[in-house]
């Protein structure tokens, strides 16, 4: 496959080709002392307002605001393809494109881990029928019901005991042992030399989306600690991103009307095994956005099962929270809650498929279910309780991305507390990013109390997607950049995501040039970082136009808006906190104070 062309080589194809034969030989241009003049070809005119200036490598039209290099007239005029486009300049200057090595090397590293992996798995799968003292692993799955043909289409196996079968069986060598290290299967000694890292354990492959194998968990066969071993965070595997049982799960069903997310491997297998193929498991942590995301990939539906104590309520809390990050149109959370003392496994197999699946079939809805936490320990006959769900529920409905169900998420909220939906959209969400919201109101001792936190990483992905998301509606419509607010762009300045700056810098530029087209903005960043990513963004399928598409920049921007603020008034209360205001910070600090309370700064 060929890597990515490099920057610099753009760069400084741009820096040899004059930008005026390029264009001279697209247009008819006349000189005009050190630059030529011509009608622009991207708006009608009569009188030439169009520059091109090859000392500096650059067109710009004085009537329409176009602007840019010999690569972006290729995409805009000739609406050539990126690498086209090189590739046309290069020939001009008689020049081959290069290529990246590094990209190459880099698949070749991961193909590599790949084939280790694999090797590994197939081994470990014929020591569950091979080793000599596979006996006690198979006696152990057998205890526990587990048929041969699950443990086959799991891909169930055997680690055997020893610190040194794999390499070994796998041919030895030091290649291999770095590979195998890297993929996690060794660990490393300090003394120097490996080690297995899964000793007489049960492995578990754990497959990416394409049924790669890249990872393992291992359990041990009984008691002894700890329970489970996961491969460590390796370049072909993460945690936070994979779900166990998702490849097996998409070979079993094509089009699965919901799938369960649970916490163990043994209960994806068990399920599937008593004929609920529909189930994944996060590996060992807490469920993550990602994780809901490739689960919505797979079904409209998701439904979180926990155990029903104190430690499963904590997490299902903490899920239906990240839940509100991933709840796009279209799809469904619902929370399930198991008898206590009883997992997926345990449960399905006392009771059956069908027995379990009535259970799934009663699940709460997240709406219901957050409303229900939310109200806890107070009494919706006061008004004071009212407002204090209102108050809890506001920054939790703000995380949704779907716009219908966050309406209709407001609708409910409105019904319960008796107030306007429209008032409750209107007030200020203070807490969006540090406010009183208590992390987990089933722990906290009272109501209101206020907690600092640390950012979720979640709402940190949250706030990337909406910047980039307004990015890409941008570069499809640059001149909704005309309505912004200055207020708006101050506050995007502050904006912590990458993507919100690139947005700040992006509307500056528009409204300092208004008519600009989006190639050309995209001009101005070639040989930038952002370069590419706003290709991307800009190549990236809306699914609506029109009026829609403006209230959604709108809405974007609001939040956007509002979380520039709020980092802004945290860096500014750290300065005072910490002695080293400047003149001028509390002022700015109260203003915007004021402003997020709703009061008009103007006014007071
Ligand atoms: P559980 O302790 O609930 O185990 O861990 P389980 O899945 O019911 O396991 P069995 O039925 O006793 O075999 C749930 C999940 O948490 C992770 C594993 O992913 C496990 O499946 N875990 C648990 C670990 O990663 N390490 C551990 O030591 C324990
Ligand atoms: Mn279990």
């Amino acid at each position: 496959m060929a890597g990515r062309i490099p920057q610099e080589f753009i760069n400084d194809l741009l820096d040899r080709i004059d930008v005026s034969e390029v264009i001279g030989a697209r247009l008819e241009l006349k000189r005009a002392g050190k630059e030529f003049k011509g009608l622009c070809p991207f708006h009608g005119e009569k009188t030439p307002s169009f520059h091109v200036v090859p000392e500096k490598g650059f067109y710009h039209c004085f009537g329409c605001g176009v602007h840019g290099t010999a690569l972006t007239f290729l995409l805009e005029h000739d609406r050539q393809e990126f690498v086209q486009a090189v590739e046309t300049l290069a020939a001009m200057a008689g020049v081959e494109v290069p290529r990246e090595a590094g990209v190459v090397r880099k698949n070749d590293r991961r193909s590599a881990l790949f084939a280790v992996l694999e090797r590994a798995d197939r081994w470990f799968q014929l020591q569950l029928r091979q080793h000599p003292e596979r006996a006690r692993a198979v006696e152990y799955l057998k205890g526990r019901g587990l048929t041969g043909a699950t443990a086959k289409r799991f891909g169930i196996g055997y680690a055997p005991p020893g610190y040194e079968n794999l390499l070994k069986a796998m041919g030895g060598g030091q290649t291999l042992e770095q590979q195998l290290i890297e993929a996690g299967l060794l660990a490393s000694r300090d003394s120097g030399g490996s080690y297995d890292r899964f000793r007489d354990r049960i492995t578990f492959p754990i497959r990416d989306g394409r049924g790669r194998t890249i990872g393992f968990g291992g359990r041990v066969l009984g008691d002894g600690q700890p329970k489970y071993l996961n491969s460590p965070e390796t370049p072909v595997f993460h945690k936070g991103r994979e779900l166990y049982g998702l490849w097996e799960c998409r070979q079993a069903l094509r089009d699965p009307e919901r799938v369960l997310l649970v916490e163990g491997y043994m209960d994806v297998v068990g399920l599937s095994q008593a004929g609920v193929p529909e189930a994944c498991a996060a590996l060992g942590t807490a469920a993550t956005a990602d994780h809901l995301e490739k689960l919505f990939r797979l079904a409209p539906e998701v439904v979180l099962c926990f155990d029903g104590d104190a430690a499963g309520r904590r997490a299902a809390w903490k899920a239906a929270q990240l839940a509100l990050d991933a709840l796009n149109d279209g799809v469904s959370v619902r929370v399930l809650f198991l008898p206590d003392g009883e997992d997926p496994d345990s449960l399905v197999a006392k009771e059956g498929a069908e027995a379990f699946r009535a259970r799934v079939a009663q699940a709460e809805a997240l709406s219901s279910y957050l409303f229900r936490t939310l109200g806890e320990g107070l009494d919706l006959a006061l008004l004071d309780d009212r407002s204090r769900l209102a108050h809890r529920a506001r920054p939790l409905l703000e995380r949704i991305p779907g716009q219908l169900v966050k309406t209709l998420m407001y609708q409910r909220l409105a019904e319960i507390t008796a107030l306007p939906q429209g008032a409750l959209e209107a007030a200020p969400v203070d807490a969006y990013a540090d406010g009183p919201i208590p992390e987990d109101p089933l722990e906290s001792e009272g109501p209101l109390e206020v907690r600092r936190r640390e950012p979720a990483p979640a709402r940190g992905r949250v706030r990337r997607e909406r910047a980039e998301r307004a990015l890409a509606l941008l570069l499809k419509r640059p001149d909704l950049a005309d309505a912004v607010a200055e207020s708006a762009l101050v506050a995007l300045s502050e904006h912590r995501s990458e993507a919100g700056q690139l947005l700040a810098e992006l509307l500056t530029i528009l409204q300092q040039s208004p008519g600009l087209s989006a190639s050309a903005l995209l001009g101005r960043y070639v040989g930038t970082d952002a370069h590419e990513r706003l290709l991307r963004l800009a190549s990236a399928p809306l699914p609506f136009e029109g009026s829609a598409l403006t209230t959604e920049f709108g809405e974007l921007l609001g939040h956007l808006q509002v979380e520039g603020e709020t980092e802004k008034r945290r860096a500014l209360l750290e300065r005072i906190r910490t002695g080293q205001a400047q003149d001028g910070d509390l002022d700015a600090f109260l203003a915007l104070k004021r402003a997020a309370a709703g009061v008009d700064p103007q006014a007071s």
